[in-house]
């Protein structure tokens, strides 16, 4: 996820931009760049300096030329080449006059790649971005304006993107499109802006407009015209914008957590993009690790907290299904204290949203003392973890602001299975057939989330009926007993509710002894090997007075008979329902901890990044 901000008819645009830049970093910061047409050239200007990139940027650019027309800029969370200042937006053409941003992935980047530097192009960077400021360059030189040479061009892009482009030929003009990523569109008298979000418009504009996918817009001082990418003018949607920049920063939810739950359907889908090769392997060159490198591992140790170690445990379940090798998962404030049997043929995963917690760094760095390769799962581009790392896989979910984990948990859960898939494709334990089918239905995780968010409305109907509840179990097995965790995690964290979350076939020894009428037990009942046997436990404390919510199956009336009140989800193949189980499990925790008038923004007691131990 990056962050792209344009202005044309402001004679002195830097200021804007950059302020536009500082409101977008929450999508990340490891590089930030700017460029502009003045004198009948592009001018440019990028930093690569991490968290202090626009900072950095602001120093460059004091002494900037003034009195230019259009103008772009970019802040960066690299996916596609490191986050060095070559690969920092925005990129141009070989001639110099053409300047692009972008945010999103272009998954044929490759091939079109090789079809450029194949047509005498030089390609300076390591990015999926820059092949698209080449592809534009053929269509001007073949005598076409700057918003066909872009429409020609991205009727050949598979992937997601928004993009800006700006010609020394067409001063005035930029050129803006997207598709599946985010962009809205501002007017002013004598001025017109483009931002990836309404934050970075605030101030400037309140009349925007929203672009909607496979549509284009040329934006000239003061004019905005739209069309289709076949050239069809349309009428974009006019909004008036009355938020303030809290209000505007949340998109319009409530806080920061909603956002962070309705943005979980893209935070999964982009932590899967562009993973598998033309052939339909899995390729992880992002990774650093070489397939040599994983070819002799006998054993997978997991470390994380919180959050991150439901995930892990989601993990081990696929992991040692798939790929038949032992996979231990340690609390990671624990690990290093006792004496971890770990060698060179051992893969210490540490996962960690931010790639700062210290129990999690402190483990990894004991695990690679030991001689084992560590390889981390984060979502904070270079982080410290994932520097000190042998390699590295990121999770997709742009940066959380949320207290309380959400879309990152379930861009690990992705992250970590991808990484089985890929662990049993290099050791041969899955045909690649098997392989296929397993990300064929991983695509369709998306939507599942999608499906399962719009049914908030049923979970608050739940939630109303539990508000005196001061007592809640939650219960699963399988890999159901990692999502009974992350929703007592949830609850205790945003809700200040006391609950555990318990192995159901673990109950009959001894926890079930606090069983009695007015606690509540929730349990995953989603279709795992064991959920016949679930459902026999649900009866075990039914039978003793609790109150029973299920989350069950669309079309599992079998297990809506045991319950007296059922969280329905659409079902997918068991090791992947962890990804759809938990989302209802966050909204209950969410729903009670406004009921019970808090605030899911700022769990009491909690700090995001916790670098203590
Ligand atoms: C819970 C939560 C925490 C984190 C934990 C690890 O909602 O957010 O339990 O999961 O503090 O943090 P990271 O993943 O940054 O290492």
């Amino acid at each position: 996820m990056c962050g792209i901000i344009g202005v044309t008819g402001e004679a002195d645009a830097i200021p804007l931009l950059l302020e536009g830049l500082h409101r977008l970093e929450y999508r990340g910061y490891d590089s930030a760049g700017v460029a502009m047409v003045v004198e009948d050239q592009v001018w440019r200007a990028r930093a690569a300096t991490a968290r202090t990139s626009v900072a950095t940027l602001a120093e460059l650019t004091a002494g900037a030329p003034r009195g230019h027309a259009a103008a772009i800029g970019h802040t960066r969370w690299a996916t596609h080449g490191s986050p060095t200042e070559e690969n920092a937006h925005p990129h141009v053409d070989c001639t110099g006059r053409l300047a692009l941003i972008h945010n999103g992935i272009i998954e044929n980047h490759a091939e079109l790649r090789a079809e450029i530097e194949a047509n005498g192009h030089t390609v300076t960077s390591g990015t999926d971005t820059e092949v698209m400021a080449h592809l534009i360059e053929e269509q001007l030189s073949g005598g076409a304006t700057l918003p066909d040479a872009v429409r020609a061009v991205l009727r050949r892009l598979r992937g997601s993107f928004s993009i800006a482009v700006i010609s020394a030929d067409e001063p005035d003009t930029i050129v803006a499109a997207c598709r599946i990523t985010p962009l809205v569109l501002g007017l002013e008298d004598g001025m017109t802006l483009l931002a990836s979000d309404i934050p970075a418009l605030i101030g400037h504009t309140r009349r925007v407009y929203t672009l909607a996918d496979d549509q284009l817009a040329v934006l000239t001082p003061g004019a905005l015209s739209v069309m289709t990418l076949e050239g069809e003018p349309v009428e974009p949607e006019q909004r008036t914008i009355t938020w303030d920049l809290e209000a505007a920063q949340k998109e319009g939810f409530e806080d920061f957590m909603s956002k962070e739950m309705h943005q979980q359907p893209t935070a999964v889908g982009d932590t899967l993009l562009d993973r598998r090769a033309v052939g339909g392997e899995l390729i992880l060159d992002e990774m650093r690790l070489t397939p040599d490198d994983l070819r002799g591992i006998d054993k997978v140790f997991i470390v994380a907290c919180g959050s991150s170690y439901h995930a892990a445990l989601v993990a081990k379940y696929a992991i040692e299904h798939w790929v038949k090798v032992p996979v231990e998962v340690d609390i990671a404030s624990e690990f290093r204290y006792r004496d971890p049997v770990l060698n060179e043929r051992t893969l210490c995963v540490g996962v960690s949203q931010s790639g700062e917690t210290l129990d999690t760094a402190e483990a990894v760095r004991e695990a690679a003392r030991l001689g084992a390769k560590v390889l981390v799962v984060s979502n904070v581009v270079d982080s410290s973890m994932a520097r000190a790392a042998d390699g590295v896989l990121y999770t997709r979910a742009g940066p959380e602001i949320g207290v309380a984990s959400t879309k990152c948990h379930l861009a690990q859960i992705v992250a970590l299975e991808v990484l089985g898939l890929y662990l049993a494709q290099i050791l041969r334990t899955q045909p690649a057939a098997r392989v296929n089918e397993i990300l064929n239905a991983m695509e369709r995780l998306p939507s599942l989330v999608t499906e399962t968010l719009a049914r908030a409305d049923d979970v608050d109907d739940v939630a109303s009926k539990l508000t005196d509840a001061r007592d809640f179990f939650f219960l699963g097995r399988h890999v159901g007993f990692p999502v009974a965790l992350e929703g007592a995690l949830k609850l205790k964290e945003l809700a200040y509710l006391r609950a555990e979350g318990y192995p159901a076939g673990e109950l009959k020894h001894g926890p079930i002894a606090l069983i009695e009428p007015g606690a509540v037990v929730v349990g995953i009942a989603t279709r795992n090997p064991l959920w016949e046997k679930m459902l026999s436990n649900v009866a075990e404390v039914r039978s003793r007075g609790a109150t029973v919510v299920l989350v069950a199956d669309d079309g599992d009336e079998e297990s809506a008979a045991v319950a007296d009140h059922v969280l329905r989800v659409p079902p997918t193949s068991p090791l992947l329902a962890p990804v759809v189980g938990v989302v209802p499990l966050q909204q209950l925790a969410y729903r009670l901890a406004r009921l019970h008038g808090h605030d899911p923004d700022r769990p009491r007691n909690l700090a995001k990044t916790v670098t203590v131990e």
